[in-house]
């Protein structure tokens, strides 16, 4: 089978460059002495978790309990819900995933941490956590001036394990070496003050995509989380962080309508790009076709205007989508090639794993 013979929209990923993105990352971490745990919210898919551990990930990274479970088959774990969770049935399956693999949790409460402690007391089994610190995004993580308090908090519940530290430097959305200088001071002084209260923290884990070539400038950092690097997307270029042929994702539509002058209408809207906003115009961009602007989306129509080439019902159009982890979850399978040839079909079991 070839990539015209699969119907659209269809979303691809170029084996060859995904192949070239996860050898670079995991030379990168290996050569800077860096534990790698690659966050799978990106491709969601047991077997590509599989291909990540099998080039040297210590482990996985997902964001719910229920992907947890997914990713237990790729193999000998050891997972890190990268989320504070919360609640009676999701403390009942976590336990369950430690009953089949090494589980931490990062946390940014005692009141979070306590519900996990007391779970995994009464099954008896281990669960560590990771104390989260805002490195800058404010979105969870605690404030740096009471990282250490939650440290106490943490170390006086009985039946979790603290493993360390997390933090997620989303705020960092480009090359900004000065914002790494930053993240850096502020993350080997937590690390410092930690031990000085007599905590050694045995794992540091943050690290993003953007920010995922400067990794070895954050000192203390001794993990990171990457996902969007396997596959790359169009936020990842306009990071500095990718060029267009580090891109290994894209979406194959067919032009449906050209009833409109100066438009055309691809079979491909919100539910199958998502409506995510890049820096640039536009929700996607024509890697080839520079004309062409994706200015609107209803749930199954994409509004293209272009300035020149007028398309032609029927025609094929490809498509790269802004943010590719949400695109991803959209899709119940998606497919690896090789050229044009199409060698592999996943299902993503990973998506719409809400809880
Ligand atoms: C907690 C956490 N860690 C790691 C990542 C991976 O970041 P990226 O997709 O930029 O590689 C994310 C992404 O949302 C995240 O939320």
């Amino acid at each position: 089978m070839t990539i015209h013979d699969l119907d659209t929209p269809a979303l691809v990923v170029d084996l060859d460059v995904m192949e070239r993105n996860l050898s670079r990352m995991a030379d990168y971490a290996r050569a800077h002495g860096l534990r790698l745990r690659p966050h799978t919210k990106t491709h969601k898919i047991p077997a590509l978790g599989a291909r990540q551990l099998a080039l040297g990930a210590v482990g996985l990274t997902v964001a719910k309990v229920s992907e947890a479970e997914v990713m237990l088959a790729a193999g000998e774990g050891d997972l890190l819900i990268a989320y504070p969770i919360f609640g009676t049935e999701k403390m009942r399956r976590l336990v369950e995933v430690a009953r089949r693999s090494r589980v931490t949790v990062s946390v940014d409460s005692v009141e979070a941490a306590r519900p996990i402690a007391e779970a995994a007391r009464s099954a008896g089994v281990s669960i560590g956590v990771l104390a989260e610190v805002d490195a800058g995004l404010h979105r969870v993580g605690v404030r740096p001036e009471v990282f250490v308090d939650l440290l106490r908090g943490l170390a006086g519940l009985d039946g979790i394990a603290l493993r360390g530290m997390a933090f997620y430097p989303g705020h960092i959305k480009n090359q900004d070496l000065a914002a790494v200088g930053v993240l850096s001071d502020l993350i080997s002084g937590l690390v410092r003050e930690a031990a000085a209260a007599g905590f050694e923290l045995p794992v540091v884990s943050g690290g993003s995509t953007p920010t995922e070539w400067n990794s070895h400038l954050v000192k203390g950092m001794n993990e990171i989380r990457p996902g969007t690097y396997i596959f790359n997307d169009r936020n990842t270029i306009i990071s500095g962080a990718c060029q267009a042929e580090d891109c290994a994702a894209t979406i194959i539509a067919t032009v449906v309508s050209t009833a409109v002058p100066g438009q055309f209408v691809i079979d491909g809207g919100s539910k199958t790009f998502s409506s995510d906003k890049a820096a640039a115009e536009g929700f996607g961009v024509f890697l080839d076709a520079p004309d062409a602007l994706f200015e609107k989306m209803n749930e199954e129509h994409g509004y293209v205007k272009h300035a020149g080439h007028q398309r032609k019902v029927g025609e094929r159009v490809r498509i790269l989508p802004n943010h590719i982890c949400v695109a991803v979850n959209l899709h119940e399978r998606i497919y690896g090639v090789r050229g044009e040839e199409v060698v592999e079909t996943w299902t993503v079991d990973g998506r719409g794993k809400l809880q």
